[in-house]
């Protein structure tokens, strides 16, 4: 019988994103504080038959069409890079495999979709190429070092929990779980912003933050607490490329949000709420304006393989 392999990982939200100016090789030091949430990709894998490569299917009834068709479903797809990449390291030829994406994070968003595709991939193509052809199981370490060729936010959608991101994103220092549940609703635009365009509008804007000590957010008591302390320092780049986003942000303070603001590069909005009720409240009133909303909880699990 063919061997059916299930996996997820968990969107994210940068709680803070201190942003350093461009280096030479192209990337924005940063320093980060990562929070897992409860939105998981999920994603099937069944062996293709023998000379078929890589086949992937993406599909979601939870989201807006328009962000399941902006999904590549060839070469381009993080998916398909991930079982290229992993098959080299191993020293494997090129598998043959039938992908299923499960799409439940915005796409495009700042939430890292494609990232958390990859790190599921990356837990189910370990247990596949384990089970079918006996290679030996790589640890989490040595799949997020793969994973962060592939992408910065790879590493921590494996990880999952709170951690502190940093080199350019990619170095993840797990921090001692947030001591309460975090309620979010999150508001995702009609169209995506690209990370690398984002990037430049904030070199453009010429505006980099100092680098401050997160540790400390563990001990964190309130949600009061939290809002008061998240931070993103590519937020004006992305008020700058999409203006209509500051108006949300604003929308939803005044509609008891504790605190919104975009998430990592956006064009989502996260917002943090005191409760379920109030956050589930709101997407309603949102819903009923037009615009797409839906509520999360954090923290979460990195990358799982489900039964
Ligand atoms: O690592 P990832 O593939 O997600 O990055 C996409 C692009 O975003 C990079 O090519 C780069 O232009 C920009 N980026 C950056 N600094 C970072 C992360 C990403 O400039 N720390």
């Amino acid at each position: 019988m063919n061997r059916i392999i299930r996996a997820s990982a968990p969107a994210k939200v940068n709680l803070v994103f201190e942003v350093g100016p461009l280096a030479t090789d192209g990337y924005h030091p940063v320093n980060s504080l990562f929070l897992a949430l409860n939105l998981r990709e999920e994603l099937t894998l069944v062996a293709g038959n023998p000379g078929t490569g890589v086949s992937i299917y993406v599909h979601g009834d939870t989201l807006p069409e328009a962000h399941i068709n902006a999904v590549p479903t060839d070469h381009q797809n993080l998916v398909y890079k991930t079982a290229v990449l992993f098959s080299q390291r191993l020293d494997m030829p090129k598998p043959d495999l039938q992908i299923d994406i499960h799409k439940r994070i915005p796409v495009a968003g700042g939430m890292a979709g494609g990232s958390a595709d990859a790190a599921a991939m990356l837990v189910a193509i370990n247990e596949f190429m384990h089970l079918e052809h006996g290679t030996p199981k790589l640890s989490l370490e040595e799949l997020a070092v793969i994973g962060a060729e592939l992408g910065s936010d790879v590493p921590f959608c494996l990880y999952g929990g709170m951690a502190i991101g940093t080199g350019r994103g990619q170095i993840i220092e797990p921090l001692e779980p947030l001591q309460m549940e975090t309620h979010w609703l999150l508001c995702a635009s009609g169209k995506g912003l690209s990370t690398p365009t984002v990037f430049h509008e904030f070199d453009e804007l010429g505006k980099h933050g100092t680098f401050s000590d997160l540790g400390s957010f563990a001990q964190v008591s309130s949600i009061a607490e939290l809002g008061s302390r998240m931070t993103n320092d590519l937020e004006p780049a992305a008020f700058s490329l999409m203006p209509a986003l500051s108006e949300v942000v604003t929308h939803l303070e005044e509609l008891g949000a504790v605190r919104a603001m975009v998430s990592g590069s956006g064009p989502t909005i996260a917002a943090l709420f005191e409760s379920e009720a109030k956050a589930e409240a709101v997407a309603k009133v949102l819903t009923a304006e037009g615009l797409f909303a839906l509520t999360t909880t954090g923290m979460a699990q990195g990358s799982t393989l489900d039964s």
